[in-house]
């Protein structure tokens, strides 16, 4: 069967990873969550001390870009691939609400984006691919033959978000959650370089009022789709 590339974009906590992951087991394809490697290189940036939160030297982590090595390695156990940041398994680190509330600032550095494409590239130049992220079916694969672009309403994405982190440990409370889903929303679509937005041939699902079985069949079926004509 012709394997085809499928770029997944969309707003944050909107279940791109959930989707895509659903779709790489089922089709056999490779999943990749390019928002593990803006959290990774955010990670770096705390770690270093570029960033915090009253300042940030986007010069030294600029300089630093080439000592960051970044892989994913498949975990069997989990079914999905694990950030690791210059060897270290880094997955549970670049989740926490501290790296979400900085990664949307290293996002809009072009010398990290640039970085972060050409390897996302490179990964999917055999296609069988399920990427998601913000730039994929604009930047990443403009040539995708099937890209899909999600949506839902701050309040459910923020409702998400929060039970995964209250269910994880984390003390946060909603308010904090909300308050980062739409600041991510407002940089991530304002930025200058790859904003956030919907490619023209990108297909819209609006998953606030879908159950996560009833999207993914609405998905697998346009992909079908795809492979059926091809
Ligand atoms: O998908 P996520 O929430 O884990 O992504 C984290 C941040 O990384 C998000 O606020 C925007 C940025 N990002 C990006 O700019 N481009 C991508 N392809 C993926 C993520």
């Amino acid at each position: 069967m012709k394997k085809i590339t499928i770029a997944i974009d969309g707003f944050s906590s909107t279940g791109k990873s959930t989707l895509a992951k659903q779709l790489a087991n089922h089709l056999g394809y490779v999943y990749v969550d390019t928002g593990a490697m803006y959290r990774a290189i955010t990670l770096f940036a705390m770690q270093k001390e570029y960033i915090g939160s009253d300042f940030f030297d986007k010069e030294k982590l600029i300089s630093s870009l080439s000592s960051i090595q970044l892989q994913f390695k498949f975990n069997p156990d989990l079914g999905f691939a694990e950030m690791f940041l210059n060897n270290v398994n880094v997955e549970k680190e670049i989740r926490t609400i501290e790296v979400s509330s900085f990664v949307s600032k290293v996002a809009e550095i072009s010398e990290v984006r640039t970085k972060l494409v050409e390897q996302q590239k490179e990964m999917g130049k055999n296609k069988g691919i399920v990427m998601d992220g913000r730039d994929i079916g604009t930047v990443v694969f403009p040539e995708a033959e099937l890209k899909i672009f999600m949506t839902a309403s701050a309040t459910t994405r923020a409702k998400r978000r929060y039970d995964e982190l209250v269910q994880k440990g984390d003390n946060v409370s909603f308010e904090e959650v909300l308050k980062n889903v739409e600041e991510r929303d407002y940089i991530d679509t304002h930025r200058d370089n790859s904003p956030l937005i919907r490619a023209e041939d990108a297909i819209e699902i609006d998953n606030s009022d879908l159950s996560r079985e009833e999207q993914f069949n609405i998905v697998l079926g346009l992909a079908n789709k795809i492979t059926d004509i091809n």
